[in-house]
């Protein structure tokens, strides 16, 4: 046991008490963050002569060597300190003696702790950023290079109008690139430095925050100490913005388990991307995206955990914050592998585009056009919706598209079907035809695309 704060007390902390108290084995993960704040913190003390200008440059050679040691495995946190915060105090203390007694001068664990978290987050909404950009580059390719691969679309998972692979990708192309708005949104929302703050109320030292908040890159600082130690939104917000990429690679995955499936047969997972089964020889399971779709539900409960937790927590500091930690990490780690994991399984999958365009065809995903025709022929709408409707009946009837009817077999339904009907009606048309902007056909999508390359570019 080693703690920071025995001088008050009389008696040891019970064993099972310092143990459920004790953050170390989870918040060790911010050992980085809380050197580079604590460099910064010592710098600032020396400068303002709050402390002696040679035990400033003796704290941050020392920080430096820990920081160092522990990259090198020299060094390893040690389970015997209460949280990290303490572990790096007594290292530091351990090597430089008295001077290292002087580091957590104006400063408290409860404005530490919120900046060695805001540094972390945001290192890790760069990380997820980055990632998100790789997935939008993988999607963004094969929109340009599936312009032409018709497949139905879908309402209600019926098959409806024929798009292509470019367009259906678009869709998510739209999803993950808001999910990098909100990304940076967040983050210019956070970065402000809560240093300073100390317990609550500031402190009597004439500290440099505004110093501290450029050394560590911050846009500025904090306006109110006790907000400063209080406020966890920014990673509320970042949880959230977590779970909507899950959602979204949930639906992307979900729709992936569907094309994968025998009787869709629309794409076929690379080898690497996708597991057999012990007693089923056949099998060739999509593993991954089922997985990236089951860990959307842990997401989901670290952002509902954390809400939960700060529910009704009065001002300013309380342990029940250092909740945060576990669930925020546990997110992160697995939206990081989910999106990492997923990009590598899309860029890899092969699409039957064969079997894509067959099934448009089958699907009557031209019955709408095939009315529209009639329509241009002088046809009223309703009129037309009707005749199409029997069409495809005696098409199903026949197991037959459309396309397939001779003009003999059309005029039984009206006279007005000529030669010039299977060109208006085959899936190149249908989809051609729709211009409008963010609409399937090839000269809006190719709008789009580049659109789209210019974002990504810039
Ligand atoms: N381990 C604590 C946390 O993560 C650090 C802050 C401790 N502050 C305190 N007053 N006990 O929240």
């Amino acid at each position: 046991m080693a703690q920071l704060w025995g001088g008050r007390f009389t008696k040891e902390t019970d064993q099972k008490v310092y143990d459920f108290n004790a953050s170390i084995n989870f918040d060790k993960r911010l050992i980085d963050c809380d050197i580079r704040g604590s460099i910064a913190h010592a710098g600032m003390l020396g400068r303002q002569g709050i402390i002696p200008k040679e035990d400033s440059e003796k704290i941050i050679e020392g920080l430096k060597g820990i920081r160092s040691d522990l990259e090198s495995g020299r060094l390893s946190v040690s389970p015997k300190y209460e949280d990290v915060h303490s572990f790096v105090e007594a290292v530091l203390t351990e090597r430089i003696g008295d001077a290292g007694k002087r580091l957590h001068t104006g400063r408290s664990r409860n404005d530490q702790v919120a900046l060695d978290m805001r540094l972390y987050i945001r290192d890790e909404v760069k990380n997820v950023d980055s990632l998100l950009k790789e997935l939008l580059t993988v999607i963004l390719d094969a929109m340009e290079k599936n312009l032409e691969t018709y497949m139905p679309g879908f309402t209600h998972l019926q098959k409806a109008q024929p798009i292509t692979l470019a367009h259906h990708y678009g869709a998510y192309f739209e999803m993950f690139k808001r999910d990098r708005d909100r990304l940076s949104d967040i983050f210019k929302r956070m970065n402000y430095c809560p240093l300073g703050a100390g317990a609550l109320a500031g402190t009597t030292y004439p500290l440099d925050r505004e110093a501290v908040a450029k050394e560590l890159e911050f846009a500025g600082v904090t306006l109110n100490s006790i907000d400063s130690v209080s406020d966890r939104d920014y990673l509320i917000e970042f949880l959230s913005a977590l779970a909507l990429i899950m959602m979204h690679l949930s639906r992307f995955s979900e729709e992936i388990i569907i094309w994968n499936s025998n009787e869709y047969r629309f794409v076929e997972l690379d080898d690497a991307y996708s597991t057999g089964s012990s007693i089923m020889p056949q099998k060739k399971n999509p593993d991954i995206a089922e997985l990236v779709r089951g860990k959307t539900g842990r997401v989901y409960g670290a952002l509902m955990s954390l809400l939960t937790t700060m529910k009704g927590l009065p001002l300013a500091y309380n342990k029940d914050m250092q909740e945060d930690k576990e669930v925020a990490f546990d997110s992160i780690d697995t939206a990081k592998s989910c999106i990492e994991l997923f990009t590598g399984m899309i860029a890899t999958m092969r699409f039957n585009k064969e079997n894509m365009a067959k099934s448009a065809m089958m699907g009557f995903t031209n019955a709408t056009d095939a009315a529209d025709y009639l329509v241009n022929k002088g046809v009223p709408f309703r009129d037309a919706h009707g005749i199409i409707g029997q069409l495809v009946l005696y098409c199903i009837e026949k197991n037959i598209a459309i396309d397939d009817c001779t003009v003999q077999e059309l005029k039984n339904f009206s006279d007005k079907f000529e030669e010039d009907v299977f060109e208006a009606i085959s899936l190149k048309t249908c989809v051609d035809k729709r211009l409008t902007t963010g609409a399937p056909g090839a000269e809006a999508m190719r709008e789009a695309i580049r659109i789209s390359r210019e974002y990504l570019e810039s």
